[in-house]
């Protein structure tokens, strides 16, 4: 993963963990109610994606194992892994475009629901995404995958050449002959393998998303509730097709690019046609990016726009990620596929220990404070939920108390201790296992492998009945 360039290493500090009294006292163990949200207390598992489905896209005993171990720990709520729209394979991702999933996932709100004693709210992310390529060997891409055109005649000076010769002639070009032959996009293919773009409306899949996607959103949405879900939250946030809806890379031209208002058009889309499907009794927020952290993208200004017309929208809550884009992340090996979190949006999007001088302990707080104070000057009450090196009592009331946040997220501290909220709420926060943020979890995720923690995965592996990696040299779930 990218590393700030300062390279300072930060530990995780524990604070002052309050007594069980002045937890009870606290404002992150009040309830919170807003239309359908309603909360026991305001703490947040932020959705992770554990690779424990299967490739039917299933929910698997794993999963229910996964998401239990979490629910034991009585956080506020939970929200369930990107879940796909699509009656799609997209390996083993959750999935929830037909109604053959509703069975399984309601296993899982039931599991959930059981495990925390009702106090924990369920949600489920639902995810639309395009499809992506590994990046071509040199001479195949040059051979099979580019079109050739105009341009490289051209620049071939090659007008009567068959287009056989003018690809070989093209395969034998140094990087940097290239630079000046390809179009960026063409360039982009080549080193980082291909992917859709919001912005491809030559592709008749990609010119109709405004007319797919919100039948795609209503029907997962609906399935969601079906299967005893508290709410759904729109996957708006990241490298997804939403979010490159909302982006200031957006540049399509029929309406959906463009200006902010264009942008914003089919993510409003959305969230009226679920809205108008499942009723005000059932959650629907989002989550989408305080600030992308690229260059050419959003920025907290837009985001604090995005925030209001979502809020004028009805959401029950809005989450609010930073960064994890493809714009900027690291050339993949050939053979393999680019992945959004390897380059500085994707360090801001899931900061690690060795950072710049703010260092990685709430980097995404700042932010959600502004898009916060919009929403509220703007009129609307939406609960705003910030999540980012969150891990010890005191920052997570802190954020609360200077009003930066109504909700707070802890996603690897979570998955560190599952028991952060029991724990800290009966006034043993001294046995917390506070998270590193090694991001050792990360890389497992990136290499679509089994999410473990490091400070847990190895315990206790000869204990009788705890379910392993088929390798056997880790446990699934914390002990
Ligand atoms: C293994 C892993 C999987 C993740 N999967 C998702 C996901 O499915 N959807 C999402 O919005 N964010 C995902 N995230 C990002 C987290 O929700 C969270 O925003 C990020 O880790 C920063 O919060 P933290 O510092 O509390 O971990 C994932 C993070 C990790 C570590
Ligand atoms: S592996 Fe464990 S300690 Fe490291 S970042 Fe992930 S949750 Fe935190």
């Amino acid at each position: 993963m990218w590393k700030p360039a300062e390279k300072i290493r930060f530990e995780s500090a524990p604070g002052i963990w309050p007594s069980a009294e002045e937890a009870e006292q606290s404002l992150l163990f009040a309830p919170l109610g807003y239309q359908a949200l309603n909360m026991q207390n305001r703490t947040w598992i932020p959705a992770m994606v554990p690779w424990r489905s299967n490739e039917e896209g299933f929910v698997t005993q794993d999963n229910i194992d996964w998401y239990q171990r979490f629910a034991k720990g009585r956080p506020g709520a939970l929200v369930v892994e990107a879940t796909g729209i699509r009656d799609v394979p997209s390996g083993p991702l959750l999935r929830i475009g037909h109604d053959r999933f509703i069975k399984g996932l309601s296993e899982l709100t039931r599991a959930v629901r059981e495990a925390s004693g009702q106090q924990t709210r369920i949600f489920i992310q639902i995810i639309d995404f395009l499809s992506i390529r590994r990046r071509p060997v040199h001479e195949l891409y040059f051979k099979r995958f580019l079109r050739i055109t105009d341009r490289h005649r051209q620049a071939l000076s090659a007008q009567d050449w068959n287009e056989d010769e003018i690809r070989q002639a093209l395969a034998a070009k140094s990087l940097d002959e290239l630079a000046y032959i390809l179009t960026e996009r063409e360039l982009d293919d080549l080193n980082m393998g291909y992917r859709e773009r919001v912005s491809d409306t030559h592709l008749q899949n990609i010119a109709e998303l405004p007319q797919t996607l919100p039948d795609l959103f209503t029907a997962a949405a609906l399935r969601a509730k079906e299967a005893g879900f508290d709410g759904v939250e729109l996957h708006y946030a990241h490298a997804y097709t939403m979010a490159s809806f909302l982006s200031r890379t957006n540049q399509r031209t029929d309406g959906y690019g463009g200006s902010l208002e264009n942008r914003m058009r089919l993510p409003l889309e959305i969230i009226e046609a679920v809205r108008k499907a499942v009723g005000h009794d059932f959650a629907v927020g989002c989550r989408y990016l305080a600030d992308e952290c690229i260059e050419n993208g959003n920025h907290v200004d837009e985001a604090e726009t995005i925030g209001v017309g979502f809020a004028h929208a009805g959401l029950d809550f809005i989450s609010l990620s930073r960064g994890g884009k493809f714009d900027d992340a690291k050339q993949p090996k050939v053979g393999e596929a680019a992945y959004p979190y390897t380059g500085r949006s994707g360090y801001e999007c899931m900061p690690g220990y060795i950072s710049d001088h703010f260092g990685p302990f709430g980097r995404n707080v700042d932010a959600s404070g502004r898009i916060r104070a919009a929403i509220r000057k703007a009129g609307y009450s939406t609960p705003v939920i910030t999540a980012g090196g969150i891990h010890n009592f005191n920052q997570a009331e802190k954020i609360l108390l200077s009003d930066k946040a109504d909700i707070v997220g802890l996603a690897r501290q979570a998955l560190a201790d599952p028991d952060w909220f029991k724990k800290v709420r009966s006034g043993k926060g001294d046995q917390i296992r506070l998270c590193e943020y090694s991001n050792y979890c990360e890389g497992l995720d990136q290499k679509h492998k089994a999410v473990t923690c490091q400070l847990w995965d190895r315990e206790g592996l000869d204990q009788a009945g705890i379910s392993k990696t088929p390798d056997g040299k880790r446990r699934l779930i914390a002990p």
